[in-house]
């Protein structure tokens, strides 16, 4: 895809880097995160509007530091470099860095020093978020000062002339507030970005593009229910209608309604090109005695795999396989920093699916974030119901059926997990957390209803907020609101006489319990 605006983030292994990036399009204008050593001559060919140097974790002082070409400062685009990338600036143009005594990390009042665009409409005192080591202690040739705070006395400095800018605190990170204030002052008044980069331009791109890749070849899509994958469907059928087919699995570890639900929304309103199959019985008897937990999602993964390539044959020749892959997941799995960390659960959904069958591969969202996903669904039309849901597993209900995964046990984790949605629905809180679920625990516990005695089933509830599942902390519910929980899946589900809330956060825990 081509959009006529392009700023380039060239990533030094910030944390922020991705934060970057969502500020850049928040601001109406598209970028894509690059590895720092990114051939000059990719760059130039690109033709950014703009080129905003992330910062990193090296220094620097040190030999062997990742560096960019410099070249990158000749190229005529505007640069920002966020704190190491400040410091390269200092580096490569001339100036002087030094390692400073102690790290500077947290808030730090700013002071400007002198008016720069930069800074436009921003009050002269404002509060930033500092996290650096190293430091420019002078400026390159041609740049002055533009703010300090008390310990570094060059916060931020500009070459004007050059379009050049340095910070060494961090515009992109919540704890500045004024931080969307600079990109905008950035992007827009010092590199002329206009705002074209939105989910109405992205979808008739998408649509372009999808068409000229697929022709009048078919596509095969295997939708979940998920926000991507819903979104993905949608999409395709405006793209290519009945040629795109799309695949939906009940492995009978689904939420309750979850079926009626797709069907009702994806064949009967949207019209799309639908193969539901009903395959509860082949994954429960292969999960039969299965406890282990990795176990469990090895058999569904495989499962899967065999059941969607046995419906696709339905389908005729198929040439393309569309996955809704994020720009995160692109971004993680090529990044040039951080090698694998362990695998504490294996996360296949459709992984092993395309080199498999042969197919070829269409991932229209590999350049979005999650939320511009959302956007984008709701662009399409999507109702909330679907574009807001939360996050669900791949292997589903197994993992959160502790123990042997049975039909039994599966209606009664429905059945609580039902009415645990339902009252965060109504009590308006499901969108402000990340998941809320049940799980069902392998032990049962003595109870007392009415004059007598029950032994019955144990429900966990985890409900957790987090920014993107991978740190999480257990949400603070109100008081009432878990009372009522708990009653009502005592009171409605049989089976089931006591309820626990899950109060650990991730790490050390993880979401899931399996
Ligand atoms: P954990 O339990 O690893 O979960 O803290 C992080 C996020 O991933 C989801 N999850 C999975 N998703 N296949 C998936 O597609 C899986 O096997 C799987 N295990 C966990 C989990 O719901 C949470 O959002």
């Amino acid at each position: 895809m081509e959009y006529r605006e392009l700023v380039i983030i060239l990533d030094f292994g910030s944390q922020y880097t991705q934060l970057i990036a969502r500020r850049v399009r928040e601001c109406g204008v598209y970028c894509e995160i690059l590895p720092y050593n990114t051939p000059l001559g990719v760059i130039a060919g690109k033709f950014p509007k703009a080129i905003i140097m992330s910062g990193g974790p090296a220094s620097l002082t040190v030999r062997k530091s990742p560096v960019c070409e410099p070249g990158i400062f000749d190229l005529g685009a505007p640069i920002l470099g966020i704190c190491y990338g400040m410091q390269l600036e200092g580096r490569f143009l001339g100036g002087r860095i030094s390692r400073a005594e102690k790290r500077e990390y947290g808030f730090a009042e700013l002071d400007q020093k002198k008016a720069s665009a930069l800074f436009t409409g921003i009050p002269r005192r404002f509060s930033v978020w500092m996290s650096h080591g190293d430091r420019v202690t002078r400026p390159p040739k041609g740049f002055e000062i533009i703010a300090g705070t008390p310990n570094s006395r060059i916060a931020a400095m500009e070459n004007r002339e050059k379009k050049i800018y340095g910070v060494q605190f961090h515009p992109e990170v919540a704890h500045t507030p004024l931080g969307g204030k600079i990109f905008k002052n950035f992007l827009y008044d010092i590199c002329g970005c206009s705002r074209i980069w939105n989910m109405r331009s992205f979808i008739n791109d998408a649509i372009a593009g999808i068409r000229e890749t697929v022709g009048d070849k078919k596509v095969l899509c295997a939708l979940s229910g998920g926000v991507d994958s819903s979104v993905l469907s949608v999409l395709l059928n405006k793209a290519v209608g009945k040629r795109s087919v799309c695949i939906f699995v009940d492995n009978g570890l689904l939420r309750k309604g979850e079926r009626e639900l797709v069907i009702r929304k994806f064949r009967n309103y949207y019209k799309i090109n639908l193969r539901a199959v009903d395959a509860e019985s082949i994954f429960l008897k292969k999960l039969r005695g299965v406890t282990d937990p990795e176990k469990k999602r090895k058999i569904i993964g495989r499962e899967f795999i065999r059941v969607f390539e046995k419906e696709a044959k339905k389908a005729g020749a198929v040439k393309f396989l569309a996955q809704g892959t994020l720009y995160p997941d692109l971004i993680e799995s090529r990044s040039a920093f951080g090698g694998p960390s362990a695998t504490i659960k294996t996360h296949h959904n459709v992984g092993g699916l395309p080199k498999k069958m042969n197919l070829k591969l269409l991932e229209p969202f590999k350049y979005l974030f999650k939320d511009e996903v959302r956007l984008l669904g709701k662009e399409l039309g999507l109702p909330d119901e679907i574009v807001w849901r939360h996050p669900f597993p791949g292997p589903g209900l197994a993992v959160r059926v502790i123990g042997e995964v049975t039909k039994e046990r599966l209606d009664l984790l429905r059945e609580a997990d039902w009415v645990l949605i339902d009252e965060i629905k109504k009590a308006a809180y499901y969108r402000k957390v990340w998941q809320a679920f049940c799980v069902l625990l392998p032990v049962k516990s003595v109870g007392v209803m009415g004059d007598e005695r029950t032994y019955e089933n144990v429900i966990a509830i985890r409900v957790i907020t987090s920014i993107d599942g991978m740190t999480a902390d257990w949400a603070r519910m109100p008081e009432d609101l878990l009372t009522r929980i708990s009653n009502r899946i005592i009171n409605e589900v049989r089976g089931i006489n006591r309820v626990v809330y899950d109060i650990s956060s991730k790490p050390p825990a993880t979401i899931e319990w399996e």
